[in-house]
């Protein structure tokens, strides 16, 4: 399990907040940042992005995984949620089970405004999640052509069953 500096956590925070202060929210007026750190150490930040056709809206933790995914992180070491809000807020269970794809072992800290603090490993906050195992798979994740690879796997194993 890897372990995040606190100085890393508090560079985190700042890019959550300076995210949260982006949000786009403007049917909710509830802004949320989100920063995730990668398996390879780089920052990705993203931030709540509303639609007027509602369903169509982002939280920011899955606006920052998918930018961090999108330039190529396939583990997150960590993510930092900050609202500004008394108490901390918790991802909701899509994010969570976003995050899932990407590490058990993630850390989940999300703060606001006031002192207090909620740290959990994302398996505590995802118990018995839904993974790759459930679809009697195993993915091999960092390259492109592993994920076509297990495409081919699962119509294979498919046909098998058929
Ligand atoms: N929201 C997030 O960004 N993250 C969460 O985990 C919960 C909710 C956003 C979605 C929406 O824009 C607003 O907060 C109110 O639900």
């Amino acid at each position: 399990m890897s372990r995040v500096s606190d100085s890393k956590l508090a560079t985190l925070k700042r890019r959550a907040q300076r995210a949260a202060s982006l949000a786009y929210a403007p049917y909710s007026g509830f802004t949320v940042g989100a920063a995730v750190l990668t398996g390879t150490g780089e920052i990705f930040a993203g931030a709540n992005v509303e639609n007027v056709s509602y369903g169509l809206s982002i939280c920011a933790e899955r606006n920052a995984v998918q930018q961090a995914a999108a330039h190529g992180a396939r583990r997150i070491a960590a993510i930092v949620v900050y609202t500004p809000t008394s108490e901390p807020t918790p991802p909701c269970g899509a994010c969570r089970q976003v995050l899932a794809e990407f590490g058990s072992e993630t850390l989940v800290v999300c703060c606001g405004k006031g002192g207090r603090v909620s740290r959990h490993r994302l398996r505590e906050l995802l118990p018995d999640a839904f993974g790759v195992d459930k679809l009697g798979l195993s993915i091999q994740v960092r390259t492109g052509s592993a994920t076509a690879r297990t495409a081919a796997k699962h119509r294979q194993s498919r046909r098998r069953r058929s």
